[in-house]
């Protein structure tokens, strides 16, 4: 075998600046020994839609020559009329097609909204715990967590931060939030859409769970309120509703904004193969599949919400979703999160810390459990290890 090259000495700055590769391990490649993953929030086995898939690439292949070639750099026009359609439907949202970019998932319309907004020395505000301080790390060096109360970010700590910090942009995750599971109310989002108006701040709305909802409210998008001014650019993902292995999302935005976030696309147009497939599926099966997912997920969290209450009960609060993969443990004894975590990997049962959503690396005393991805025992069994591991954790730290 030849020598390794000594690749680090040659690193550019970006790449020396990136954090270690991430020990994430995904379900699928999970060690066998895993006794329960609640760790990444992606779809139950039995909500993708294979079957359905195969027929739609029957109907969708033949004599399709362009879904094998280059394809726009704006995406496939017609996946560009399903997710316009599925706003439609869903939300009675009608919006023209130069609004709509289509993705590789809607991870990479996170990483290009950030970038058309935010230089490496400017502030990113985020919410409370948030999913984007895993993108916040890779585009800024400067990153602001902004408290919540019951109704979503609270309008002080806003206004303050704003005025004093000017944020480049307001990342939120107003529906059914990950890791926090909750939702900006109505009032809230029209207060901290004032909020930005005034000091000028864009907000990115990351909605990537906008479809899971399983009771309670659903107010309409921080994207639908604004009326489509410019300052809201809103991303969607194609990834909980038919897979993340599909990777296809899209951003909502004003049209001409489009046109200064497309120079940072790269990728030769998001792949028309599987947007030919998930075009086809999405026309014969959007409702029918987003009404089975509901109720797959629904099941799933009354059954995560049932153990908790049985096997954690007072030793740690939560609140119930109506929509989305997770809920939110914050502990009793917040210290103790590190010892919990680790008792918990010990036990082979996968869950995430809080530290991960927070650009400061603080846990907030706070674990995210997804309820999605592990069948209805593994989610009992896990829920039961981890009150097990809070209460030793208790027991060796009086
Ligand atoms: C809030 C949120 N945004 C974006 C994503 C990225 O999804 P994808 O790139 O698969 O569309 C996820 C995935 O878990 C998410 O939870």
């Amino acid at each position: 075998m030849a020598d390794i090259f000594d690749f680090e000495c040659c690193l550019s700055d970006e790449a020396r600046r990136r954090a270690a590769p991430g020990t994430m391990v995904s379900a699928s490649g999970a060690p066998d020994d895993i006794v329960a993953d609640l760790l990444v929030g992606q779809p139950a086995n039995e909500a993708l839609p294979l079957d359905y898939m195969v027929e739609a690439a029957r109907n969708a292949l033949p004599e399709n020559y362009p879904a094998l070639l280059y394809g726009r750099r704006k995406g496939s026009l017609e996946l560009i009329d399903v997710v316009r359609e599925k706003l439609r439907v869903f939300e009675g949202l009608e919006v023209d097609r130069d609004q709509i970019v289509i993705t590789n998932g809607s991870g990479q319309a996170i990483d290009m909204v950030l970038r058309t907004f935010v230089n490496r020395d400017q502030l990113i505000a985020l919410d409370h715990a948030s999913f984007g301080a895993l993108f916040v790390r890779r585009v800024s060096d400067h990153g602001a967590h902004v408290a919540w109360d019951a109704q979503g970010p609270k309008p002080e700590a806003l206004d303050e931060l704003f005025a004093t910090q000017q944020p480049a942009i307001f990342y939120t995750i107003p529906t059914f939030q990950n890791p926090m599971g909750n939702t900006i109310t109505r009032e809230r989002r029209l207060e901290v859409l004032e909020i930005c108006h005034r000091h000028g701040v864009p907000v990115f709305e990351d909605d990537a769970y906008y479809e899971l909802h399983y009771d309670g409210d659903r107010p309409a998008s921080m994207y639908e309120l604004d009326g489509g001014s410019g300052l809201v650019t809103r991303a969607g993902t194609f990834s909980k509703i038919l897979g993340a292995g599909i990777r296809l999302g899209w951003i909502l935005t004003a049209a001409p904004l489009t046109d200064r976030i497309l120079p940072l696309k790269t990728d030769g147009g998001t792949s028309p193969f599987a947007s030919a497939l998930a075009s086809e599926f999405m026309r014969e099966h959007m409702e029918e599949q987003i009404a089975r997912l509901q109720d797959i997920y629904r099941e799933r969290r009354d059954i995560m919400l049932a153990a908790l209450d049985a096997q954690v009960g007072d030793l740690a609060t939560w609140k119930r979703p109506n929509g989305g993969f997770f809920v939110w443990l914050t502990l009793r004894r917040p210290e103790l999160l590190n010892d919990v975590m680790q008792r918990c990997e010990q036990s082979r049962v996968l869950v995430r810390s809080g530290s991960v959503f927070r650009v400061d690396g603080d846990g907030l005393g706070a674990i995210r459990l997804a309820f999605s991805h592990a069948p209805h025992d593994e989610i009992r069994t896990g829920v039961r290890v981890l009150g097990e591991s809070i209460r030793a954790s208790i027991a060796a730290n009086p």
